[in-house]
């Protein structure tokens, strides 16, 4: 069993592919949504762990815009599992200080999906120990040609010169504007790959893939992420010596 305390840095942002419901419930000989609806309870679980540990940016990739082409039924039994955790969140995201956010092409959503979580996201705004930002409608590549889009209006207009445009200005168009790449994107269930999840922002993030299924990916399971980032080190291009200059020549 971990414990926060034996975490020596924390990940100032952690992004989250949570995959696996179906095959959890496949497993278990029960419909693919009761699998949707144990996962909402590990989003819980995972959300107050994040919280008490300090993280300051949990992302989780809860729909992608390729989920649209998913039967209609599924579709819908996801819209009703979002509509009734934000209903049910909102008291517990006040008291714990905690700031939802969303990204993704969020006009897509049912009306009141949309409705709600607009109004959660501002009753929650003020708030700042945390940010819980949504992934919904969401793709990586729509995201980034939704930047260019942008960037070539406002060149149009005048506001910014095609010189401007670096990596720094092109981050402050995405949906992640405000906050740090993630330091960890992890994805249960054992896929190895980012299924168009923040192609930009995951350039240099360190990755955990675990066969673990999103409804048994627990306090624990979060944990054991957490401790095995513990142990990588980011060199982010350069060499393991420039990153520890007192220990060349083994001293
Ligand atoms: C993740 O679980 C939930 C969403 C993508 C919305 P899946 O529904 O993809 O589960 P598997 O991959 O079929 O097991
Ligand atoms: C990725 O899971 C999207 C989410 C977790 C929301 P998918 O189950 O949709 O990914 P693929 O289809 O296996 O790549
Ligand atoms: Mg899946």
């Amino acid at each position: 069993m971990y414990a926060p305390s034996e975490l020596k840095t924390i990940p100032s942002h952690v992004a989250i592919i949570m995959d696996g419901n179906g095959r959890w419930a496949r497993k278990r000989g029960l419909p693919r949504v009761m699998g949707h609806r144990e996962g909402v309870k590990r989003v819980r679980e995972v959300v107050r762990a994040a919280r008490e540990i300090g993280i300051r940016v949990l992302t989780l990739y809860a729909f992608s815009q390729e989920n649209w082409r998913r039967p209609q039924a599924e579709v819908s039994a996801l819209m009703d599992l979002l509509q009734s955790y934000l209903v049910s969140q909102l008291d517990e995201m006040l008291s714990n200080r905690i700031s939802l956010r969303a990204m993704g092409d969020l006009a897509r959503l049912p009306e009141t999906v949309g409705n709600t979580l607009r109004d959660t996201i501002e009753r929650t705004s003020g708030n700042s120990e945390m940010i819980l930002n949504l992934a919904l409608s969401y793709s990586g590549r729509h995201e980034i040609a939704q930047a260019a889009k942008r960037i070539a209006a406002d060149c149009l207009d005048g506001s910014i010169s095609p010189g401007d445009v670096d990596e720094e200005l092109f981050s402050s168009y995405l949906f992640t504007a405000d906050y740090p790449d993630p330091d960890l994107v992890v994805r249960t269930s054992g896929e190895l790959r980012l299924s168009n999840f923040m192609l930009f922002q995951a350039a240099y993030s360190e990755l955990y893939i675990t066969p673990v299924l999103w409804p048994d990916f627990n306090r624990q399971e979060f944990m054991k992420a957490l401790m095995d980032l513990q142990g990588r080190e980011r060199r982010f291009g350069m060499t393991s010596e420039q990153l520890k200059p007192c220990t060349v020549n083994g001293s």
